[in-house]
């Protein structure tokens, strides 16, 4: 039976370069459970986009003097051609700042307002009386009332560490010009998290058994320990989503509030853009989806707790309002695996201080397939994890050149020289022909069960230990002596080992999508393995805005045993992987801070 699988990533902010860090985190994890799941033959949507909304924006926009427009045009085109180079196969990279994304953002509030889930309050907020405006928290500095420091911002203080109110901040001053703000009435929006607790409680507790512990610890665990209380979702800007009410345009929505919308309104541009306008209520409004959110830990409670809320508390009032469709009613996330962080050589990564691997830099440098095995390697799934450049240099040249890439390379050359190109065909299978391939071929369901609930890890480790095992074989029977005294043993070898690496190279796929498309090509196979990324421009009421997107190949369902046919011809091989000087590690180091 396929199903259908809600592959969520995280929207980056359109105002910083992505870090090794962020992919790893993320985006990396999502597009290795997306491909796994269309090798299966699963209906797969990928989505996100670039958050291009909130203060992160306006900051770096005020900072450079240019529009928040133009800080997100610049980044979103970053993102765009980032993801080709390293196969982040989204069916869709869009954006917030899309008419479409407006229009499903303003009918969600509409639709929680309806069902008598916000209410407005009044509270007190920082305002520049030079610069005639409300200061988000962020662009207000001050001394920390909890423990001195003069330095602190208005959100959080880097002292102490600790969360601020920021109108409790002592000798309050504008980040913007130095002039001191003083404290103005304002009203807002808020969703009654409370109203909707009891709902948000039962959802979590349906998942209990199967959510990692520090997704739960930070929402179902928070939430028995203190009870949720209502959230301003409003705010004085100018940039951003209006707010869809009389009165209220001066202020727009609270870019938290909206960007977790993008999900759905991503698979509904999805669905505008393929020519099925309902074609998202598949994975949306479908009790059988499974919906899965791939985000970083400082994500999580906006995940699992406050979008839950959203879809929850619009009821079928969304579908009412939006499209004018009765009845449907929203897919509540099935699983939201957040990730810990990754640090850089010991430390924790800086964006600011350089303390990073910019991945369009390394790209520059080196192949997307070594990176994305070095991060799935030590993906931070349930603690924090380092990246050490010796390490990266070593697991290159230890396991994807010597163990994988020389097992193939090594046979598919055997094959060249003594059966002129051709796949040999096998005489009589002996026991330790059977028993590798058997080994082998019970990994598709084995690591098929471990990449499908996330353990990625373990998935490669798995699929990795198995090209090792195939090693062992081929060194055991030795077909280089075999081919002197018993050809057609040699051949059985040779055809047992290269039909071993067909299935491998299926097993590592989701991991390292460019070497086994490669690989597969090398095979004989004349269809891919996956399909292909193109970026597409739309023009809508708020300008154009380019979207990358993944169209599918025509074959699916190569998640199985090969059945590599004799006597096919075979191209070229060529290596898949390079090897790297040990002086690579030194010179890298150079380039951080
Ligand atoms: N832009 C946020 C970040 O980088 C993530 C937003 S995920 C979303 O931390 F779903 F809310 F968009
Ligand atoms: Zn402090």
């Amino acid at each position: 039976m396929t199903e259908n699988i809600l592959v969520a990533a995280a929207w980056p902010y359109a105002s910083a370069h992505i870090h090794v860090g962020n992919v790893t985190g993320s985006y990396l994890p999502a597009d290795i459970y997306a491909r796994y799941h269309r090798l299966v033959g699963n209906k797969v949507w990928m989505v996100s986009g670039s958050d291009s909304h909130g203060t992160p924006i306006t900051v770096r926009a005020d900072e450079e003097g240019i529009s928040p427009e133009d800080v997100y045009k610049t980044f979103h085109a970053e993102f765009l051609e980032l993801f080709q180079q390293l196969g982040l196969s989204y069916d869709i990279f869009t954006s917030t700042h899309t008419e479409n994304h407006f229009g499903v953002a303003q009918a969600m509030f509409s639709a929680l307002k309806e069902n008598g889930y916000l209410y407005t309050e009044v509270q007190e907020q920082w305002y520049s009386i030079t610069q005639h405006r409300f200061l988000p928290d962020r662009y207000v500095e001050g001394t920390c009332y909890l423990c001195g420091y003069e330095d602190a911002r208005g959100d959080q203080c880097d002292g102490c560490g600790s969360l601020l109110e920021a109108n409790r901040l002592i000798n309050p001053r504008s980040k913007m010009d130095g002039s001191t703000p003083e404290l103005r009435k304002t009203e807002h929006f808020y969703l009654d998290l409370g109203a909707l607790q009891p709902a948000i409680v039962e959802f979590l507790k349906e998942r209990e058994d199967y959510w990692r512990p520090n997704v739960l610890r930070q929402s179902l665990g928070q939430i028995l320990a203190e009870d949720l209380h209502g959230r301003p979702i409003t705010r004085d800007l100018k940039w951003g989503i209006p707010v869809p009410v009389e009165g209220w345009e001066n202020k727009r929505l609270y870019v938290w509030f909206e960007a977790v919308i993008g999900y759905l309104a991503s698979s509904i541009e999805l669905s505008k853009i393929s020519g099925n306008e309902n074609a998202w209520q598949e994975w949306w409004c479908n009790e059988d989806s499974r919906t899965y959110y791939f985000i970083g830990k400082d994500n999580i409670p906006f995940h699992a707790v406050i979008w839950p809320a959203e879809l929850h508390g619009v009821g079928e009032t969304f579908g009412k309002l939006h499209s004018g469709q009765e009845g449907l009613r929203l897919t509540l996330p099935y699983d939201v695996p957040a990730n810990e962080f990754m640090n850089m050589e010991g430390k924790k990564i800086s964006g600011s201080r350089n303390w990073m691997v910019d991945v369009l830099d390394f790209l520059s440098r080196y192949d997307p397939d070594p990176l994305r095995y070095y991060l799935t390697v030590n993906m931070p799934e349930t603690q924090d994890s380092d990246w050490d450049w010796d390490e990266f240099v070593a697991r290159n040249n230890n396991v994807l050149v010597a163990t994988w890439g020389n097992l193939a390379n090594r046979v598919l050359s055997f094959a060249h020289k003594y059966w002129d190109g051709h796949i040999p065909t096998p005489g009589d299978a002996r026991p330790a022909d059977t028993e590798i391939i058997l080994k082998v071929e019970a990994g598709f369901e084995k690591i098929g069960e471990l990449y499908n609930k996330v353990k990625l890890r373990a998935a490669l480790r798995e699929a990795m230990a198995l090209a090792r095992e195939v090693n062992k074989y081929l060194d055991e029977m030795a077909p280089w002596f075999e081919v002197k005294k018993d050809k057609n043993a040699a051949a059985t070898t040779v055809y047992t080992a290269l039909k071993a690496i067909d299935s491998i190279k299926v097993l590592l796929a989701p991991v390292l999508p460019f070497t086994s498309e490669r690989l597969h090509s090398i095979l004989g196979y004349t269809e891919p393995l996956f399909g292909k990324q193109m970026v597409e421009t739309h023009t809508d009421k708020l300008g154009t805005h380019d979207v990358l997107r993944y169209v599918p190949s025509g074959a699916i369902g190569f998640w199985k045993p090969s059945d590599l046919p004799a006597g096919r011809e075979l191209p070229q091989p060529q290596p898949l992987f390079q090897k790297l000087e040990k002086s690579v590690a030194e010179e890298e180091r150079q380039r951080l801070g």
